[in-house]
């Protein structure tokens, strides 16, 4: 079986940007008066900015209107969009760039499947957007993760069949999202957290395309 497209994710699977989105939110905690844990932190993962801060109101018992939610997670934003503007090709992930290099290498084409409205942002501040044929992030999509809306808009646009997609997930809501879409799952991370995927690495660098792509089951 020969896959036809690879779909990655991009916080905590190309760039080391998990951290800055984890600094932000405990600071808005911080702000609001509670500790915000790594742990808690592990539910906003793949999950959108909005969703992500009413998981954090519900983890602090806090209730607010709407456009204070807005003013809320607009603040967020601000404090990441400056974390992230000091980045540089050293937050590449380890062998994030030498596995799209194999991808491409391989005849293989290559989608972003993110949840970030400032995807597009890192992937030109890192030199990235060039090996992408496709890329879907926040402003392309409505529904968050798990929903599979973001992984299947890029097998859509690509005309490849969700059977011929193989998803890099570093969050268990992207498994599942990868998985709801029909798609093989790669799981980044801990096998922890991401058991439902077909297959767990500890990172990108720990493996090859061709290594995991004859690992993977005969169907999704
Ligand atoms: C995902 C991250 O990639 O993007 C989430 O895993 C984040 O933590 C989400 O909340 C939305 O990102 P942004 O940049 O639009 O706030
Ligand atoms: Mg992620």
């Amino acid at each position: 079986m020969k896959l036809e497209l690879a779909i990655f994710d991009l916080d905590g699977v190309l760039v080391d940007t998990a951290k800055y989105h984890y600094q932000a939110w405990k600071r808005l905690a911080a702000e609001l008066g509670f500790h915000f844990s790594e742990e808690h932190n592990e539910r906003l993962k793949g999950v959108s900015r909005m969703r992500s801060l009413e998981i954090l109101l519900e983890v602090g018992g806090l209730e607010k209107s709407l456009a204070e939610k807005e003013q809320l997670a607009e603040k967020k934003n601000r404090w990441y969009v400056e974390y992230i503007s000091a980045m540089d090709e050293s937050e590449i992930l380890p062998g994030a760039l030498e596995f799209l290099q194999e991808v491409k290498a391989e005849g293989v084409q290559i989608a972003l499947g993110s949840a970030s409205k400032n995807a597009r942002l890192i992937l030109d501040r890192l030199h990235l957007t060039g090996y992408f044929d496709f890329i879907v992030d926040g402003t392309l999509v409505s529904k968050a993760k798990p929903d599979p809306e973001v992984f299947s808009l890029a097998a859509q646009v690509l005309k490849v069949a969700p059977e011929k997609c193989v998803v890099f997930e570093d969050a268990a809501a992207g498994i599942e999202a990868g998985r709801r879409a029909g798609m093989f799952t790669v799981g980044v991370g801990s096998s922890q957290i991401l058991h439902e995927a077909n297959i767990v690495i500890p990172s990108l660098d720990q493996a090859s395309f061709k290594s995991l792509t004859r690992q993977l089951p005969e169907h999704p």
